[in-house]
């Protein structure tokens, strides 16, 4: 399993683009670079391999790999448009990355944040939409498409974790009605996130076969996790989740 990553030199809190950020919260990047440094370890002592793609300077939220592409089959790979120009520049780095790493690239006119909006769920892809991707993006690669009403949960992979089988993690106030029924008519095992720890990106986890990386103080969950036979490991991501992001976030699977 290959997972890109995107070290946290230029990281901050530079601009507000969702409710969590507030430019007068600022980033510990000391902290944030230590957070960092936990997870990297974690996914190779967990035996995935990771690759790092070059941060760029005014570019603080690069280090949100999750939303640099969406990785289809035979190395095709659609390159992300983001919605908010201020993280518009990051487009032609993770171009070039992909590019340069034998990738075929596909374009989209329509606002798409990759993988933090488009998950893999056993044989189906589920798209988000709602604040940032736009639905009618996913005419392109998929059916099945979700809103999301809650702006605390605004990227897809806030709110949703897709696990082994047809076991997934979720919150289901992030949701619609109708959305929740389309998640749930997939007939899969839910683990239904409470509030309190979905607003510390419960869902925001990296699996690794039985292993699931989340954040710290999501002890209900981590409970939930391990009795569907998962080994959790909580990591303090405090300075990523002021920018709305945690350890899935931080990382974009290349292949399984
Ligand atoms: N500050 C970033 C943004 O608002 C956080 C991105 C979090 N990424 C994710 N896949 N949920 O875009």
């Amino acid at each position: 399993m290959d997972f890109l990553l995107c070290k946290p030199d230029h990281y901050g809190i530079n601009y507000s683009i969702n409710l969590w950020m507030d430019i007068s919260n600022s980033a510990d990047v000391i902290k944030a670079k230590q957070q960092w440094d936990c997870l990297d370890k974690k996914i190779k002592e967990l035996g995935a391999n990771v690759v790092y793609v070059d941060p760029v300077k005014d570019l603080p939220d690069m280090v949100f790999t999750s939303n640099a592409a969406l990785l289809l089959t035979n190395k095709d790979v659609y390159i992300s448009k983001f919605k908010h120009s201020e993280r518009s520049h990051e487009e032609k780095y993770f171009r070039s990355w992909f590019e340069n790493n034998g990738y075929n690239i596909l374009d989209t006119n329509e606002y798409f944040e990759g993988a933090g909006d488009a998950l893999y769920f056993g044989p189906n892809l589920v798209g988000g939409h709602g604040f940032r991707s736009e639905k009618s993006f996913y005419k392109h690669i998929t059916q099945t498409t979700v809103r999301l009403t809650n702006p605390h949960f605004y990227h897809l992979d806030t709110c949703f974790c897709p696990l082994k089988k047809m076991d997934y993690m979720i919150f289901p106030g992030a949701f619609d009605e109708e959305s929740l029924n389309t998640i749930r008519s997939f007939g899969g095992n839910e683990i239904s996130v409470p509030e309190s720890e979905a607003k510390l990106f419960a869902c925001n986890a990296v699996r690794i076969e039985n292993n699931v990386i989340l954040p710290a103080g999501c002890s209900q969950t981590e409970k939930m996790l391990n009795e569907n036979g998962y080994i959790t490991h909580a990591l303090e991501m405090s300075e990523f989740i002021k920018s709305g992001g945690a350890c899935k976030c931080l990382t974009l699977v290349l292949n399984d």
